[in-house]
């Protein structure tokens, strides 16, 4: 037996044998180019780019018990919730073909947003991050080497889509497009090219509606399977990727918020126009559109908007206009929060 194979050896010996506790923080992420539609097991229809947030985030304590009855628990916020088990449950099925080692432990697992619960801040991208990364670090254990990367994105994105896409920061692209290199449907990768105005970009979080949105995005995706218009929304994703990705080489923001507000609009239009349709968008919504749309041209401030399957609008801008674009959202887009309330977040550089 040569020494690699007998290194194997001895850490499958290992296998099972110990306790484990994994912490990890993942962040949440907010698509310039949008990932709706899907395939099995979660193969995204369109190729999609995102910011990495920072200060939305789940932190994850998974503690790994060897036992010969394996079982799930979770505390949420420190109190027990039985109800996100089966979700979790059926993420540990799915990846069991890739991470063997799981099935002879039990997962007590103890997790916290940083955001309040309920905003309407969708915490399935920074949750099933943060497990994913935990699992990574569980498998880096048992075999001696570091954390795949690679692998946390490959997880998560079974868990949920656009979990792929908060491992690394601050620009992750995930599904295949002609124009990046190493460009998968299987997990996401670092977009390292970025003029570095976008380093830093920001993204005020304006929270419209809290509490659960009326339809869901798995419901969502699965409308896209017969819409009329799915194939050109599809070419459209792709087309304003490949455009997007020479506007954040060049840092030409003109562009840039053309691309972005673009594709926020026609991820909504694609709601708008399924059978049944549906509408995310609130009135306040639209009036923060307006207004962003307004002051833009009043101004010249290089502000724009995008949104996610939800009426919360994000803001984004360059960090040296964060002045004037936080005096604008307290004097005039605050009115249309829940309680006034919104987030100041900014681009990261994912799990930790
Ligand atoms: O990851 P999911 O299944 O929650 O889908 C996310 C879909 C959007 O947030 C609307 C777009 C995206 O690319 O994140």
């Amino acid at each position: 037996m040569n020494d690699q194979l007998l290194e194997e050896f001895k850490s499958n010996l290992k296998e099972n044998e110990f306790s484990y506790k994994a912490t990890h923080r993942a962040p949440s992420n907010i698509a310039l180019v949008k990932y709706w539609g899907k395939y099995d097991p979660q193969i995204p229809a369109n190729p999609s780019i995102s910011f990495t947030l920072s200060k939305a985030f789940t932190d994850t304590t998974v503690f790994f018990e060897p036992s010969k009855s394996p079982e799930i628990n979770l505390k949420f916020e420190g109190e027990a919730k039985p109800s996100f088990i089966p979700k979790i449950q059926s993420f540990v099925d799915r990846i069991g073909v890739y991470c063997p080692y799981l099935k002879g432990y039990s997962l007590n697992i103890e997790t916290s947003n940083s955001f309040p619960h309920s905003s309407g801040i969708a915490s399935s991208a920074s949750g099933m991050a943060a497990l994913a990364m935990a699992i990574c670090n569980l498998e880096a254990k048992l075999s001696g080497s570091e954390v795949n990367l690679k692998k946390a994105s490959f997880l998560a994105r079974l868990g949920s889509g656009s979990a792929a896409r908060s491992i690394e920061g601050p620009l992750m692209s995930w599904g295949f497009h002609k124009d990046i290199t190493e460009s998968s449907d299987l997990f996401a990768t670092p977009f390292l090219e970025a003029h570095p105005i976008f380093n830093t970009y920001q993204d005020a979080i304006l929270l419209v509606h809290k509490g659960v949105k009326s339809v869901s995005s798995t419901v969502g995706h699965n409308l896209m399977n017969n819409h009329p218009f799915a194939k050109r929304r599809f070419a459209q994703a792709n087309d304003h990727l490949a455009k997007l990705l020479t506007v954040l080489r060049g840092g030409e923001l003109d562009q840039f918020i053309e691309i972005v507000e673009l594709e926020a609009l026609s991820l909504h239009a694609m709601m708008l126009s399924s059978t049944p349709s549906y509408i995310l968008m609130q009135p306040g919504t639209l009036s923060i559109i307006q207004r962003i749309r307004t002051f833009r041209a009043e101004t010249n401030i290089p502000v724009c908007f995008t949104l996610d399957a939800g009426a919360n609008v994000h803001v984004l801008y360059p960090v040296e206009n964060k002045k004037r674009v936080i005096d604008l959202i307290d004097n005039e887009l605050a009115a249309f929060c829940e309680d006034r309330q919104y987030l100041l977040d900014e681009c990261g550089f994912g799990a930790k």
